[in-house]
């Protein structure tokens, strides 16, 4: 039996960390084994590559090296977390994944989808997530409530052209792939947005399995 693998996306401030709790809350009380986990990070040697990729630094990263960090992050998350958890049959709620990469290293940064196409295959081989709900909102209103939580981490400081960017390219991959993507307006209020989740439950937990 293999399990259900569940991306969240979306840009900063969309909401994703308050909606994956609620998320895999009912996904639990209908009584599914739910691993609640997030990227880059999920194990203590993945988290310990986030703090590198997360923290404003004096010596500029270069994008090859994020992008590779990224890819570290995940081979160490898939191999300790996902992997086990889909093996035995657990449905893996994950903040962020590949997605992100497309988003933020291929929208924002510029690289081509080509490298991290052939990464994502050394890295994953043929795993995809089964579904991916993508949070979307416009880029002021996530700006401004990212800002309005504190401090800014390296990715954070960015510009708005380049969270337009991160944007265009999630809204792009949903509209290119819609049986894998659900776009859920985020910016709604946290009542509409659950509403909006709890729609999706009877799909989730339809969802083949195994
Ligand atoms: P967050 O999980 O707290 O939103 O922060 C993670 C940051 O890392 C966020 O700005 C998006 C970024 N990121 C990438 O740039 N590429 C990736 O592949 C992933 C997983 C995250």
């Amino acid at each position: 039996m293999s399990g259900l693998f569940i991306t969240l996306e979306g840009p900063e401030g969309a909401g994703k960390s308050t909606n994956r709790e609620y998320l895999a809350e009912r996904l639990r009380a209908s009584g599914l084994d739910v691993v609640l986990t997030r990227e880059p990070g999920g194990t203590p040697l993945a988290e310990r590559i986030r703090e590198l990729l997360l923290a404003p630094s004096d010596e500029a990263m270069c994008v090859d090296t994020e992008l590779l960090l990224m890819f570290a992050a995940r081979a160490q998350h898939l191999a300790q977390v996902i992997r086990p958890a889909l093996a035995r049959g657990a449905v893996v709620l994950c903040d962020r994944f590949t997605d992100a990469t497309y988003a933020y290293q291929g929208g924002g940064r510029g690289l081509s989808q080509e490298r991290i196409a052939q990464l994502e295959t050394f890295v994953q081989g043929t795993l995809r997530p089964d579904l991916t709900l993508v949070f979307d909102l416009p880029v002021e209103i996530g700006l401004a409530r990212a800002s309005a939580r504190g401090r800014l981490d390296r990715f954070e400081q960015e510009g708005r052209a380049f969270f337009e960017a991160v944007r265009g390219a999630y809204l792009a991959r949903a509209a290119a792939a819609p049986s894998r993507y659900r776009v859920i307006d985020a910016a709604q209020s946290l009542a509409q947005v659950q509403q909006a989740l709890d729609a999706l439950l009877p799909e989730l937990r339809g969802l083949p399995r195994g």
